[in-house]
């Protein structure tokens, strides 16, 4: 193991079994690239109030710079005994720069350090989400725009309910994302405030510039109290929360493709190159995408569950826990980063089968609620037509008709105020479905312009 930075009062090596139990360079070390960015605006706020002389803030600078190329192409290597990354990071400093590099850590904590580092990453990470958020959304228009005019059964309780576009079926997720990418904005914005010069947790005797580093670092401002600014992770626990959001969203999208991607429905086909075989079964295509995106779902819950049981009744400030932060956090957010590339490329190889929507259509009753409302428009009161109509079903069920199957007389033989109606019309799904032209509903006028406001949604951000 390497020389432990705080090793001044121990006089005993550390059991190492307990240098790995306490170690986190293994799930940290990703964090290195924010680590010396912190640093570089640390060391230059230390130079410029005189904290250090400047030489010094120059030197470390130069061999932090040099030290964070030769990571990032491999000319250098974290020590993999370090106990976490800043220790990694520094250990590599001072053996470049001798003691000087030990002038890099005044005024500051490694728990001030860590919750910079963290945020400068997260930070990134919501923004690389809500641009492959985006990549879906596009897609999703992409796809509506081409299906204005199809129609499939709208469900509810996964039953026949009434006739909708497809393309305000895939709208619905449309605004979905939109609100995640709302709110993983919303989690950015709590995110960024900077805590470095917090210290351990109680502030700095040094004359530091709080602001300067914000600036350097781009944060919007500093985080006011220190004994918070430590022991914080709510933008943590707020971006898995919004991530979680955005998978269940996912999973709901998910299923629907498994089932429609079921004989059953057959309302879509995936592309070879999005499923899976099977090991036994020849004749087997399997939509393990959308499954696995259904089951990444859970673990994203079990990521925040994690979080905020950690977080739950820690005493300030900092303590030893808040290191269990790392992993769910990194793994909901690369869950989530992975899993909307994959969706996209899911929904650039799938074939919606029109003909098979249109045929689940036939005989599904789900226009009736337009009889009962042909029936209010003449006057009647909603109750009553809901129950003439019902009659009218009930009749078909026995029969083994289907409402298309009524001519206009029949349907008077049911209600008088049938009278001379356009059956044919007032019984077809795309009658039914354009009938529904108020705002917000199924009706291809406004679902053209549902479509129109997504687009200006979508060209606004
Ligand atoms: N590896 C630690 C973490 O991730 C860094 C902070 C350590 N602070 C301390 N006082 N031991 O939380």
């Amino acid at each position: 193991n390497a020389p432990k930075l705080w090793a001044g009062r121990f006089s005993q090596e550390t059991d190492a079994l307990v240098h790995q139990f306490n170690a986190s360079l293994s799930f940290d070390r990703r964090l290195w690239p924010y680590d010396i960015q912190g640093s570089l605006a640390h060391v230059k706020m230390l130079g410029k109030c005189g904290i250090i002389p400047a030489e010094d803030s120059q030197t470390i600078v130069a061999g932090l710079e040099t030290l964070a190329a030769d990571l990032e192409t491999g000319t250098a290597a974290l020590d993999p005994g370090a106990e976490d990354v800043h220790m990694a990071v520094e250990s590599l400093l001072t053996q470049r720069l001798g003691p000087v590099a030990g002038k890099l850590h005044t005024a500051r904590s490694r728990n001030d350090q860590v919750a910079t580092d963290i945020r400068l990453y997260v930070k990134d990470a919501l923004a690389d989400l809500g641009g492959k958020a985006e990549r879906v959304q596009s897609r999703l228009i992409e796809l509506a725009s081409q299906n204005l005019d199809t129609l499939l059964p709208g469900v509810t309780h996964m039953q026949h309910a009434q006739p909708v576009r497809l393309a305000h079926h895939l709208l619905a997720y449309f605004w979905m994302l939109s609100r995640d990418r709302e709110r993983l904005v919303d989690a950015w914005k709590r995110t960024d405030m900077l805590p470095l010069g917090a210290g351990a947790l109680a502030g700095t005797t040094f004359p530091i510039d709080r602001h300067f580093v914000a600036q350097e670092l781009g944060f919007a401002g500093v985080v006011e109290n220190s004994l918070d600014a430590v022991s914080d992770r709510d933008f943590a626990i707020e971006t898995v929360s919004a991530v979680a959001i955005l998978m269940m969203h996912l999973s709901r999208l998910s299923e629907e493709l498994i089932l429609w991607s079921s004989p059953e429905f057959g309302f879509v086909e995936m592309g070879d190159n999005v499923t899976t075989g099977s090991s036994i079964m020849p004749q087997k295509k399997n939509p393990d995408v959308a499954e696995l995106l259904r089951g990444k779902t859970g673990r994203v819950y079990g990521d925040l569950t994690a979080l905020l049981t950690i977080m739950k009744s820690l005493p300030l400030a900092y303590n030893k826990d808040m290191q269990e932060d790392k992993e769910p956090l990194f793994d909901a957010l690369d869950t989530a980063s992975i899993s909307l590339s994959v969706l996209h490329t899911l929904l650039e190889n799938i074939a919606f089968k029109i003909e098979r929507m249109a045929r689940a259509l036939h005989g599904d009753f789900s226009t009736a609620t337009d009889l009962a409302d042909y029936l209010v428009r003449q006057g009647l009161p909603f109750r009553q037509a809901h129950e003439v109509v019902g009659k009218i079903v009930g009749r078909c069920v026995a029969e083994g008709r289907a409402l298309e199957d009524l001519s206009a007389d029949d349907l008077a033989e049911a209600s008088p105020l049938f009278t001379g109606v356009d059956a044919p019309a007032l019984i077809s799904p795309r009658g039914s479905a354009d009938a529904r032209a108020a705002y917000g509903g199924t009706g291809k006028a406004a679902v053209e312009a549902q479509l129109e406001r997504a687009q200006s949604w979508l060209e606004a951000r």
